[in-house]
């Protein structure tokens, strides 16, 4: 038999696979389609103390093997979140990680005090959006800033597992994960989308009305892959790898590069049922494979 469960510091996965943030909505969304039991968590899209209506459109486009996306963190609020979308994902036997951002540190305390107290697995700090000038880019590439917040939203949790979505906007990723670790986060998530433009030739507008938006899918996938190699190197604390993974083969490669799970981002948007059908591919190759456990994967990378 194979086991598929994972450990992300004192949270316990059923399989390697969740949602990435913002690409799977509250889970509610994908409901329909897929059964969430089966997810190790469902990450849900980020979460701010009042609602946000985002950027104005068009804030996506499609791009080689990629899309760009400006959405500008529109969400519902801590509030709502909170009395509608949580009790529905509590029906469900799958761990729930929820991915916040503020624009100062007491916000990011509030958002993790509060749900702290209302239980949920995990916090997902997004220290990394690319789209809102305001939000979260400066703590996630200012070394200080990162460590300080870190160690508050650790301070201020007494249950929650405590994930640090990084930054790929920097030059040395495991540098900025070793700052995460050091300041008492139990896990590191990455990547994040990467700035890009994208520019229709004939209106010599940007395809994006906010000019600037955030690169996924396959186009990242190599540098994603890069980066999860290299903080695997520098932490020892457990990584969720993403970026561009659209089948069982490529979250293979992020678990052979460091990754005890896995994020699932733009591909539910091509398609709704890529998470399960990843958890039935790794399934496969582990039997084939005659592997027992997921730990005999993760970070196997032979490099020599
Ligand atoms: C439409 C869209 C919305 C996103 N919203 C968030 C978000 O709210 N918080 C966050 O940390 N990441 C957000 N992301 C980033 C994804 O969680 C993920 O890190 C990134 O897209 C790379 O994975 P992928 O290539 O599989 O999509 C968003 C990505 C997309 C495409």
């Amino acid at each position: 038999m194979s086991r598929l469960d994972v450990q992300i510091g004192s949270m316990h996965l059923k399989t390697p696979v969740v949602s990435a943030s913002g690409c799977f909505g509250y889970g509610e969304e994908y409901s329909e389609f897929i059964d969430l039991n089966r997810l190790g968590a469902v990450v849900v899209k980020g979460i701010s103390l009042k609602p946000m209506h985002g950027n104005p459109p068009p804030r996506i486009c499609e791009t080689p093997c990629g899309m760009l996306n400006s959405i500008g963190l529109q969400n519902v609020g801590l509030k709502v979140f909170l009395k509608e979308k949580l009790p529905f994902l509590r029906t469900f036997d799958t761990k729930v990680i929820v991915n916040i951002f503020g624009n100062s540190m007491k916000d990011y305390e509030k958002l993790a005090s509060s749900l702290d107290d209302a239980g949920v697995d995990a916090i997902e700090l997004n220290v990394s959006c690319p789209n809102v000038r305001k939000g979260g880019i400066w703590f996630g590439t200012d070394r200080k800033m990162l460590g300080k917040l870190v160690a508050a939203i650790k301070e201020s949790l007494q249950h929650s597992v405590l994930i640090t979505k990084l930054s790929p906007t920097v030059s040395d990723i495991g540098e900025f994960a070793q700052i995460a670790e050091d300041a008492g986060s139990d896990a590191v998530s990455l990547i994040n989308t990467i700035p890009g433009i994208a520019i229709d030739i004939n209106t010599r507008k940007p395809k994006i009305r906010n000019i600037i938006g955030g690169l996924s899918g396959p186009a990242i996938k190599p540098i994603a892959l890069r980066m999860v190699y290299e903080t695997y190197r520098r932490v020892t604390i457990p990584i969720i790898g993403m970026g561009g993974i659209m089948n069982a083969s490529d979250a293979l490669e992020f678990i052979i590069a460091g990754a005890t799970a896995v994020a699932i981002g733009t591909a539910n948007f091509i398609n709704p049922l890529t998470t399960v059908e990843i958890i039935d591919g790794i399934s496969s190759f582990m039997k084939q494979k005659n592997l027992t456990a997921l730990d005999d994967l993760t970070g196997s990378l032979h490099a020599g």
